[in-house]
This record gives structure tokens, sequence and C-alpha cells, in this order.
């Protein structure tokens, strides 16, 4: 293992896009920013230069940091934010990850244009667990507005109600010849008939899972979240993929040469949704004609839940047994909802005069002036509770299509849950029917979960324990909740520091879907590290729900 470096300057640049220019925050002028390779178990420092106008901090999305969260990145989770004309450096420590991950932005909406891929090999001489593939192709799934994102952010907290949507998705950066001005620079990958390609796809966009298809080409996926993950049904024509992500898969070029579309677009179970479809082009090296126009795949509709919820499903971990925790010393039960309240002197401009927010357990989030991690080592009263509710508000069914008032109402809180180092833990999440039932996108930091089980409807604690997947259940950090359904998850708290937990729905995590766990034992992790975190110098900071 190697230390590798690396200098990100956060700068605003110039970028045109659907017939327009706007300037959007980027890490050294691009965007996508640049992609970080490293190798199974190195470490890479990042030194990150704030030459912008505003805030910035970068999460390892993914990357475990064992003992090491002084680095992790969520702002006054782990730290606070890195301020113009500041430089902060940024150890990303790997361990067991290996394939794709990535970085982005972890400051209100930023990571819209600051994310990059995160691409780790395994060791030297060591080979995949799958056929070497021709080439391996990055590919980033983002979104566009053609407003600045700040704005985009600041009209969303203002009026109360979901934020306008996007004008377009992206593959690597550009829309796609689907939509205006965009032909030009529609992504292209020219590959030889025959051959395997290796695509390492992130899903950086910021409200929607999406989903993805090539024409006439089969999908073998071959990992997602940093872990060797694969589908039971080991093919199929299409990926679901939700915010936070990362999949891996093979296709083999093995069509008539011409020219295949690749292409993305949204599925939404409910809120907010835009449906445009994102492309780019799959072009076989050689001697043909061209179609006029290549060919489209047919990607599933938009609502089509049982599309996402059974790719998800299907994957399962490539290596069996996996040490997936059989002894729970530590269970949960978070219910994840949709909340409403009413507004300040009726400034929302939403429908019903309510405004829209997000709880986990009746929890509406609310981050602290400093950091979380900062308060707990240097021991600071005051900044956090450690009484996160570890059991649902009453038992109710949550699916129902009308759900008393109670569990409209979340209280504001800025909670901790304290866990025991090396405890096993067991989280049941269970999505509600409030206001809207929608998926969750829900991503852990500093440990990846085994995903043992899911369900729609109502979690039954008598009865679907009883089909977990304790053999070889997929290993990651991002895992979508259904709609009005159920996701179970375990693992070993095995990693001290603050780590953040929240939905990967930028507009849900803004609403306050998330929560904090603290793992105990600081050894070799305490006070005296302190100096390798960007200490709160802010008081005063524009809060996220701050109008809540
Ligand atoms: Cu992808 Cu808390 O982040
Ligand atoms: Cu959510």
């Amino acid at each position: 293992a190697i230390i590798r470096n690396y200098t990100f300057v956060l700068e605003n640049k110039g970028y045109s896009r659907l017939c327009e220019k706007k300037n959007i925050l980027t890490i050294n002028g691009k965007f996508p920013g640049p992609t970080i390779y490293a190798r199974r178990g190195d470490s890479v420092n990042v030194n990150v230069y704030n030459n912008a106008d505003h805030n910035i901090t970068i999460h390892w999305h993914g990357v475990k940091m064992p003992r090491y969260p002084w680095s992790d990145g969520p702002e006054y989770v782990t730290q606070c934010p890195i301020m113009p004309g500041t430089n902060f450096t940024q150890q990303i420590r790997l361990s067991d990850e290996e394939g794709t991950l990535w970085w982005h932005a972890h400051s209100e909406w930023s990571r819209a244009t600051v994310h990059g891929a995160l691409i780790i090999l395994p060791p030297k001489k060591t080979p995949y667990p799958f056929p070497k593939p021709r080439k391996e192709v990055p590919i980033i799934l983002g979104e566009w507005w053609k407003s600045g994102i700040q704005q985009v952010m600041e009209e969303f907290l203002a009026n109360g109600g979901d934020p306008n949507v996007s004008d377009a998705f992206l593959i690597n950066g550009q829309p796609g010849d689907l939509y205006n001005c965009s032909r030009r620079d529609t992504f292209k990958l020219k590959v030889d008939f025959g051959k395997t390609y290796l695509v390492r796809m992130v899903n950086a966009v910021m409200n929607n899972i999406m989903f993805f298809k090539i024409a006439n080409h089969s999908i073998t996926v071959v990992g997602s979240d940093g872990a060797y993950n694969v589908l039971n049904t080991s093919t199929s024509d299409y990926i679901a993929i939700s915010p936070g992500q990362t999949m891996d898969f093979l296709f083999e070029a093995n069509q008539p040469p011409s020219h295949y579309y690749m292409a993305a677009r949204p599925y939404s179970s409910g809120g907010m949704s835009q449906t445009t479809t994102t492309t780019g082009i799959i072009e076989y090296r050689g001697n043909y004609t061209p179609p006029s126009s290549p060919f489209l795949p047919t990607l599933p509709a938009v609502n089509d839940t049982s599309a996402s919820f059974t790719f998800t499903k299907q994957l399962i971990s490539l290596v069996n047994p996996v040490d997936v925790p059989l002894n729970i010393t530590d269970e949960f039960f978070f219910t994840l909802s949709i909340n409403t309240r009413p507004c300040p002197n009726n400034s929302c401009n939403t429908p019903s005069g309510e405004r829209l927010l997000a709880s986990v357990n009746n929890i509406t989030m609310q981050l602290p002036k400093i950091s979380f991690l900062q308060a707990y080592y240097r021991g600071i009263n005051g900044v956090y509770d450690t009484d996160f509710p570890d059991n649902p508000p009453f038992p109710y069914n949550y699916t129902a299509d009308n759900i008393p008032i109670e569990l409209w109402r979340p209280q504001n809180g800025t909670k901790a849950t304290v866990l025991e180092y090396n405890s096993t833990v067991e989280i049941v999440f269970q999505g509600t029917n409030t206001v809207q039932g929608i998926d969750h996108p829900m991503h852990l930091h500093g440990q990846s979960f085994y995903v043992v089980g899911s369900g729609l409807g109502n979690f039954d604690k008598d009865n679907d324990p009883q089909h977990y997947n304790l053999v070889n259940p997929p290993l990651m950090q991002t895992i979508a909740v259904p709609v009005r359904g159920w996701t179970t998850v375990r693992f070993r708290a095995n990693n001290p520091g603050v780590w953040f937990m929240h939905c990967h729905f930028e507009r849900h995590v803004s609403w306050g879907m998330g929560m904090v766990f603290i793992v105990k034992n600081g050894k070799g992790l305490n006070a005296s590290m302190l100096h390798h975190h960007q200490i709160c110098h802010v008081v005063d900071h524009p809060q996220i729900l701050k109008s809540i």
C-alpha cells in the first residue's frame, strides 16, 4: 500500500449545456471532477483549496476511513466547511474497499457539480474475480439545472415544497442528443466486436433513483458500492441505481456492428420527477453503414416500482459465505417519513399551505453549529443529545392510506445514537406513507452493511426475519428502501468515530432525514487527533432547514 497525493482546487467555471451558459463550482475546472485512482489499502491525501466563493467539504462516499473520521467530510457532522481562501488536507484511508466508489461535496447542494469517481483497483498482480475486460469506462450519471444550484436550493428551502425539477440528466457531464444543443458533445464509447467492457457507474444524480439500459446488450453486474456484488440472475437487461450507489458491470459487444444508445432516466415513486432521458452512444468500430439514428433501448416506466425493487432485491455477494453478524446486540427500527408543518407566517408556496420536511423516527435532524465530531472528542456539552429514539413513536400500520396526524408532526432534534465498539447492529428501515410514500436511498458513513432482507408493506417481525439472506447478502453502503416497504441491514460497529446516516435524496436530507451514530472506543482516536480536523470557526452558518 502506498500514499498517493492529489490537489483539488475548488473554483468557479463557466459551462454551457442545453444552449445556455452558467458558472458552476468545479474541482480543478473539471465537470465531472477528476477521477482518483488507487489500489486496495492505499492512502490518498487530497489537499483541498477553496478558491471559490462558497464553503465546501468533500466526502469520500463509501470509504470506511477506519479510525479516521477526521476527513470523512459531511459538514457539521465531522468537520466545519473549508471556507473560501483556506485549505484542508483530507486523508482517505482505504481498507478493504475494491471497485468503484466516488467523492462528492458534502456541503449544502454543491455536490450537484462537485463530484467524481474514486476507482480502487485490486492489489498489484491480483486479478479481478471476472474475466479481464478490454477496457474500463467510468460513467457518471448527473443532473443539470439551468439555474445556479445555490439558487435552486435557496428557493426550495424558502418555498416549502419540492425543489424545481432539473432540466436534464447527464451521462459523463453531457445531456445527450435527445436534448437541444447537445448533439456534438454526446458521450461516445467506441467498441470492438467480440470484446467485453467494464462500466464503472456512479449515480451522482441529486434526487432520483435511475434506470439505465444499453440497447440490445445485456448487462452482467460484477460489483456495487466498492464490493463484489452480483445479481442472482447473473444478467439483466437494465440496472436500477440509487443516488450514492455505484454499479460495476460488464457488457459484451456482441451485436451486429452499428450504433446503439445507452440511456438513463429516473424511477420515481412519488413526489417530484421529471422524466427526460439522457443518452450516450456505443459505436462499433468497422466498416458498415450506420443507422440514421442509434437504436434506443426501452427503459422501465418511470413509475415501475417493481423494476426498481426487483433489481435491487437480486443483488447478492459474490463471496459466499460472508461475515454477516448473526447475533445482534443492538436492534433498531427506524421509520422514514415525509412530513408537513405549518409555515412560519404563512410564507410557504405549497398547495396545502404547509411546508414539507422529513424525519427518521419522527426526529427532523438539525445540524449543530459546530461538528458532532468536534463536540464529542472535545467533550463539549450541549451540541447534541444522545437520546435518538430507538423505537418508533408508536406501533402502527405505517403503510396504510390514512396515517394519523401524530406521524406527520416530527420534532426537531440534533441527536446521536451511541454504539459500543464491536456491537452488532441491525436496522429495519420502514418507509411510511405519510404525505408521500416514496423510496429512500439510505446511506451510512464509516461502515458497509449487509442488506439481509426487504419487502413491500409493513415489516412483520414474526415472519420476515425467517426469510433473511444470511448466506450471501450484498455488502453495500447505500440501499433504496422501497416505497411503503422496508429494508433490513446488519453491520458490526467496529469503526470508532462519528458517522452520518441519511437519505441520499438531496431534498430529503435537507428536510432532515438523517441521524448520527457515534461508535465508542477511541483507541488511537482521541482529542489529540483533533488537529486533523477542520475546526469550526463560524458559529452562525446558513443552516439547512433554518426556516423550519
Ligand atoms: Cu454520498 Cu453523506 O453521502
Ligand atoms: Cu428519502
